[in-house]
C-alpha cells in the first residue's frame, strides 16, 4: 500500500524509525513533513495527509502528534477522512474493523516508538468488517448533510 506520514514538532523524534517500520512492513511511504525540530502546527500535516488519501495519492495515512488528538480533530476536517486516535493494540485494530478508519492517529507523548510501530502494523494489516458498513455510511451521511 502507498501511506501518507506526518507529524508535528512533537513526534519528530520517532519520525524515521516510523517510516523506517512503514517500509519494513512492504510498504511505500510519502512523506508529508514535518522535517524539522522547528515548533510547527499539526493541522498543516493533518491537511497534507488528507489530501493524498482523498486525491487517492495514498490509501491510508499515519499522523502523530503529541496525543493524537489535534491530528485527528484536523484532518476529520476533511470529507472522506476518517481519523482515528488509537492507544493500544486492541483499539488500533478496532479503528480499522469497526470505524474503517483511514487514518490512524497516535500520540507520541503517551506512548513508545515500539508500541506505536505495532499500532501502525495492526491498524495496516486489519480489515474492515462489512457488517459495520451502515454506520459507517451514516457518518458519511451527516458529512454531507452538515
Ligand atoms: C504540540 O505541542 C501539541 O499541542 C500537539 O503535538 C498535539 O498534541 C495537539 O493535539
Amino acid at each position: 500500500m502507498k501511506i501518507a506520514f506526518g507529524c508535528d514538532h512533537a513526534g519528530i523524534d520517532i519520525k524515521d524509525k516510523l517510516i523506517s517500520f512503514i517500509k519494513s512492513l512492504g510498504h511505500e511511504v510519502i512523506d508529508c513533513g514535518t522535517n524539522s525540530k522547528d515548533s510547527c502546527d499539526y493541522p498543516d500535516f493533518a491537511l497534507k495527509v488528507s489530501q493524498n488519501i482523498i486525491s487517492k495519492s495514498a490509501d491510508k495515512g499515519i499522523l502523530i502528534c503529541g496525543t493524537g488528538i489535534g491530528m485527528s480533530i484536523a484532518a476529520n476536517k476533511v470529507k472522506g477522512i476518517r481519523a482515528a486516535v488509537c492507544w493500544s493494540k486492541e483499539t488500533a485494530q478496532l479503528i480499522a474493523q469497526h470505524n474503517n478508519a483511514n487514518i490512524m492517529c497516535a500520540g507520541a507523548r503517551f506512548a513508545s516508538p515500539d508500541d506505536i510501530c505495532l499500532w501502525i502494523k495492526t491498524f495496516l494489516e486489519t480489515e474492515f468488517e462489512q457488517r459495520h458498513i451502515k454506520r459507517i455510511n451514516k457518518i458519511t451521511q451527516i458529512e454531507q448533510q452538515n
